[in-house]
């Protein structure tokens, strides 16, 4: 939520600061800003809307000569999405400007305390309320670095910020607690960032930053400080192997259609060094003991994946799972059990929801795994065990290959816990892997058909409101995913529900103009699913059904999947029902990349 950028350096910083606000954008898009010193003044411009905008705006402006600048684009949680609130914001003097990402929940009583002191406001933002108290500071000292330290004793809440200061050319203050915060380091040149791909282009050089720190940059030199005593740290420098192509669309019309093509490779990626003679190789796992009840905690399309998981790690490694949305975990009074493990699953790994579940866990004396994509992201910081899941960058708003290398990982998770239980022969957990190396090219050879039909019955389709998304078992948790992406990047209305539960309720909505979406593919379920699928047509629903060709079903729209081993086969499905949403939101003429209302990693409760 929000992407904030700082650059100082020696080449001209709007251009800089600009473009890794693209490659931020799917962090928030309703509207963008940048500031920078200009003479003896700060230049603040901002624009309502999406970046393009602001390109607009800055086009044409003579400031080449600017080599140091703060940005932002913004996901609004305080105020409307209109250019007065978007940042950066600036105290009353003028002296400082800032750029923040996060919510500062005690800003109405901070903003009644400064308005008493004579303070006025050009915003609606809790923003501004910490860069007029940052400027409150300085009026007690000239040091910006005590100055901050001031200000955050008095806030609540979390943030990422970066600030730049009129008497300080070329320096720039930022500071995290909650929300993610890297610098990137170049040759005579630093950046701040939310994510490493905005500033990809320049270096792979990184710090990331801690909460409760506070880093101070220019063109030569950087420096952190604990923020409460202003010690200066030492921190570790980590060069990261993504590259810039990765973070690129590559000839693809969206990154979202890229990233649905990337996932064989994503496959691989995954299994990479983690199957060796026939075994499961997961040295993150070595030093759990094995759990006696698992509770996987996520949001979204990552709560999915654990839902899979549930099936798989209660069926193979008879391990008792329980899923849980972790916005709902944290404020339940969870009762642990001796044997307890905590798994969390998330993508940015700077879910806001999901890292407070970490922080309950790790309260009440639980280990904590976390399955993370991002490399460095505070929950893979503060779980106690760390698998990274190895997507590479995932930029597109709707996730798509992180779930599939979250899966890849629960299986590999699932196997080896049943090789350390003996769940499995020698020989039939080496088929089992046999079966799993072979699905990436599998489903290499399935892409291109499956985007042929998912254009096509989009054709059909595209005047519904409405769908349901049906399974069972496995299918249930990936019929959920099927909804929530077609209704996030459509804006058509989906419902995902387990195929028996239809006659409970829902059935009463079936009729010829509210379509079925089922996941019907041939395992020992299916004969139940024709059953409620039997019952969907004769309400007359019209039904497309992904199946196997050993075990056709007839429906209005059969879709016909590759055939592959057992639970395997959502590796097939999960591309369909992604493609499905991917080509109807096309069809639709929707921004698929940058879906309404949303913004890629939730930061903010
Ligand atoms: C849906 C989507 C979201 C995320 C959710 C969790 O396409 O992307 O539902 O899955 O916000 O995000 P992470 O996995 O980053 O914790």
């Amino acid at each position: 939520m929000c992407g904030i950028i700082g650059y100082s350096g020696h080449r001209p910083a709007i251009p800089a600061i600009v473009e890794g606000l693209h490659r931020l954008e799917y962090r928030g898009y309703d509207s963008a800003g940048v500031a920078f010193q200009y003479g003896d003044a700060l230049r603040v411009i901002r624009a309502e809307g999406k970046l393009g905008a602001l390109d607009q705006k800055i086009a044409g402006l003579d400031i080449a000569s600017s080599v140091c600048g703060i940005g932002h684009t913004r996901w609004a949680t305080h105020g409307l999405p209109v250019e007065r609130n978007a940042h950066p914001h600036m105290d009353p003097g003028n002296g400082f400007a800032l750029v923040h990402n996060g919510i500062i929940e005690n800003y109405a009583e901070l903003k009644a305390d400064l308005v008493a002191h004579g303070h006025s406001f050009r915003s609606e933002t809790d923003t501004e309320v910490l860069v007029h108290l940052i400027a409150q500071g300085a009026e007690q000292t000239d040091n910006v670095l005590q100055a901050i330290h001031w200000a955050l004793q008095r806030v609540e809440g979390t943030y990422a910020f970066a600030l730049i200061s009129r008497e300080h050319p070329g320096k720039i203050w930022a500071s995290r607690k909650a929300s993610p915060l890297l610098l990137g380091l170049g040759l005579g040149e630093h950046f701040i960032a939310s994510d490493i791909p905005a500033f990809l282009p320049y270096t792979r050089d990184v710090v990331f930053l801690d909460n409760d720190e506070i880093v101070e940059i220019d063109a030569h030199s950087w420096q952190v400080f604990d923020a409460a005593t202003l010690e200066p740290k030492s921190k570790e420098v980590r060069h990261i192997s993504w590259d810039v192509q990765a973070a690129q669309k590559d000839g693809y019309k969206h990154f979202m259609l890229k990233e649905i093509f990337e996932q064989p490779k994503v496959i691989r990626d995954c299994l990479a060094g983690r199957i060796r003679e026939g075994q499961v190789s997961l040295p993150e796992a070595e030093n759990l003991d094995m759990p006696q009840r698992l509770t996987i905690v996520a949001c979204g399309t990552s709560f999915h994946a654990g839902l899979w998981a549930k099936y798989l790690l209660e069926s193979w490694a008879r391990i008792p799972v329980q899923v849980e949305i972790a916005s709902e975990f944290r404020y339940r009074d969870t009762v642990f059990l001796p044997g307890d493990l905590v798994l969390t699953i998330s993508q940015s790994g700077e879910t806001a929801d999901t890292l407070a579940a970490i922080r309950i866990a790790r309260d009440a004396g639980v280990p904590i795994l976390g399955l993370c994509n991002v490399v460095g992201s505070s929950i893979a910081r503060e779980s106690d065990h760390v698998i990274y899941t190895q997507a590479g960058p995932e930029i597109s708003v709707a996730s798509t290959k992180a779930m599939c290398s979250q899966m890849i990982v629960l299986v590999l998770l699932t196997l080896y816990w049943c090789q350390r239980k003996n769940m499995l022969t020698r020989d039939e957990l080496a088929a089992r892997l046999d079966q799993l190396t072979s699905v990436p090219s599998i489903l290499e050879s399935a892409l291109p058909a499956l985007r042929d039909q998912a254009q096509n019955l989009c054709l059909d389709y595209a005047d519904a409101r409405s769908f349901f998304f049906l399974g069972r078992g496995l299918y249930f948790p990936l019929a959920l995913e099927g909804a929530l992406k077609l209704k996030e990047i459509s804006y058509i209305h989906a419902e995902g529900y387990a195929a028996g539960e239809m006659k409970h309720g829902p059935i009463a909505l079936v009729d010829a103009h509210f379509p079925t979406f089922a996941l019907a593919v041939h395992d020992e379920l299916l004969p139940k699913v024709a059953s409620n699928l039997q019952e969907v047509q004769a309400r007359g629903g019209r039904i497309i059904a992904l199946m196997n060709a050993s075990a056709p079903l007839t429906v209005t729209s059969p879709w016909i999947l590759p055939d592959v081993w057992g639970a395997f086969k959502s590796f097939m499905v999960l591309p369909a029902v992604q493609l499905f949403a991917y080509e109807m939101a096309v069809y639709l003429g929707k921004d698929v990349d940058q879906p309404r209302n949303l913004a890629k990693s939730v930061t903010v409760e």
